[in-house]
């Protein structure tokens, strides 16, 4: 323990003048560099100075990807630094177990150090570079954004129908928005969100340099992803919230929330085969395959954002970065306002206010594609490649171990 303290010291006194001058942080004197230091960030030296802390003690091994990830390198430059970033789940567990973090003196914070970075690579990455920037104050972008498509939707309504209520019209909606119109709008604004993302997250692989990917590590990478597997802690109980207690909730909050997703995205393919294949115009029955598909995904999207949003609003407050608290729970409240238009919409579509709710759900669901590429969503697609850099990673020969013997 003694070795461990004077390792821990050594490690701190080296990288904490490299921090103020920005130098280069060293680890049993190498000279090879990955990036020059220099070109590190305050927050991304902040993870090279926790990550040698961490080498030196290896305690939270168990835990989760990212130590066993930070176990095969010696120095971190900016691209491993970026994927340790996007690899750490922000599970909280290996602050509530170390014994350096806050107020000890080495002041490890490995969730608040990784989720500063985090940010920073949705934004270092984005395509177009220029609205990158939007990361930033994603508070006022959501807003904007939100604010922007709502008054657009309502707008064209009053265009449309004369005023914002209107003869019950049996949930005809292509009399007041015509199919194709819907189609060309929502159509664009998501190709440009897929190919934001896309070319986005292609920067960021090629600077992590993985390697050809097995059909295992593609297959390992979606088990992961699809189960959450970081967030149960390493031993099953879950991870840590608004102390050092376990829970699952946030893990199954975010079953309900991405699964009920999903599932309103095959109930609008569904219902897109339907029209263009079949020729069967909306409104579909109650009991019609994307109205079963909707409803289940609408409450998912009810259920599991309220969860995430009463876990966030109990956070511990060193888990995360405080700055991004307006784009994680802005994030949140635009998913619970689709999946909550839509569930009205659908309840009252036989009804005189089926335009005003058509053109509410409508501006929610453009406000969200709109923002899908510049704010938390980016985190699945970033997690996702982390994860399967990882996959491939654990698969390859451990550089550090070669020749041991
Ligand atoms: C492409 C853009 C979209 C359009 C044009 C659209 C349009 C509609 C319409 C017309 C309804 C009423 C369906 C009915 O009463 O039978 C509806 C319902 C609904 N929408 Fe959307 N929507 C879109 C995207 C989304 C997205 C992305 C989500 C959630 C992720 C969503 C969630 C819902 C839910 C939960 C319902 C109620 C359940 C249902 O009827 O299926 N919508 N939407
Ligand atoms: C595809 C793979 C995905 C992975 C691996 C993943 C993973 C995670 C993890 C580990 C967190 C907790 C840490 C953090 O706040 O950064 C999180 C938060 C969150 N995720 Fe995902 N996610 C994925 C996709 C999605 C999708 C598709 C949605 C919804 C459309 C979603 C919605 C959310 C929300 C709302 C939060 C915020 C929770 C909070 O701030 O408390 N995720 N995700
Ligand atoms: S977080 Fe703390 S306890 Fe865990 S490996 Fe790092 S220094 Fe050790
Ligand atoms: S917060 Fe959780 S996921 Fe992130 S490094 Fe720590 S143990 Fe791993």
């Amino acid at each position: 323990m003694k070795q461990l303290e004077e390792l821990t010291r050594q490690a701190r006194a080296t990288a904490a003048p490299a921090m103020a001058a920005e130098q280069p942080v060293h680890w049993h004197g190498h000279a090879r560099q990955a990036t020059p230091a220099a070109s590190l960030t305050g927050d991304e030296t902040e993870v090279a100075r926790v990550m040698q802390i961490c080498n030196a003690c290896r305690y939270c091994e168990g835990f989760c990807a990212v130590f066993p990830a930070m176990t095969r390198r010696l120095e971190f430059g900016k691209a491993d630094i970026n994927y340790l970033a996007n690899l750490c789940h922000n599970c909280g567990a290996c602050l509530h177990a170390c014994q350096y973090a806050p107020p000890h003196e080495f002041g490890v914070n490995v969730p608040q150090a990784m989720a500063k970075v985090r940010v920073q690579t949705y934004s270092d990455y984005a395509w177009p570079a220029a609205l990158g920037k939007l990361y930033k104050h994603n508070g006022l972008t959501l807003s904007l954004a939100a604010a922007g498509a709502l008054a657009l939707f309502l707008v064209l309504t009053v265009a449309i129908t004369g005023g914002l209520l209107h003869e019950p019209l049996a949930g005809n909606f292509y009399a007041i928005f015509p199919h194709n119109t819907l189609a060309l709008m929502f159509g664009l604004v998501f190709v440009f969100a897929l190919l934001a993302l896309g070319l986005g997250v292609a920067r960021f692989w090629r600077d992590v340099s993985p390697g050809a990917a097995s059909g295992a590590a593609v297959a390992e990478a979606t088990h992961d992803a699809l189960r959450l597997k970081y967030l149960d802690g390493g031993h099953g109980k879950g991870c840590n919230n608004a102390d050092d207690a376990f829970t699952l909730a946030r893990r199954r909050f975010h079953h309900f929330t991405f699964y009920g997703f999903m599932l309103c995205f095959a109930a609008t393919c569904v219902a897109t085969v339907y029209h263009y294949v079949f020729g069967w115009q909306a409104p579909y029955p109650f009991l019609s395959l994307p109205v079963l598909l909707g409803t289940a995904g609408g409450v998912g999207l009810l259920v599991g954002p309220a969860g995430l949003l009463w876990l966030n609003l109990r956070r511990h407050p060193l888990h995360g970065d405080a700055a991004q608290r307006p784009m994680d729970r802005g994030f949140i409240a635009l998913l619970f306002l689709t999946s909550l238009t839509g569930l009205l919409l659908l309840a009252l579509r036989d009804t005189s206010a089926m335009g005003l709710l058509l053109a509410i759900h409508l501006g929610v669901v453009m406000a969200l594609f709109l923002t899908l590429p510049y704010g938390k969503f980016a985190h699945g697609i970033y997690r996702c490649a982390a994860l399967l850099k990882w996959a491939i990673e654990k698969r390859q020969p451990d550089p550090l171990k070669l020749g041991a013997d």
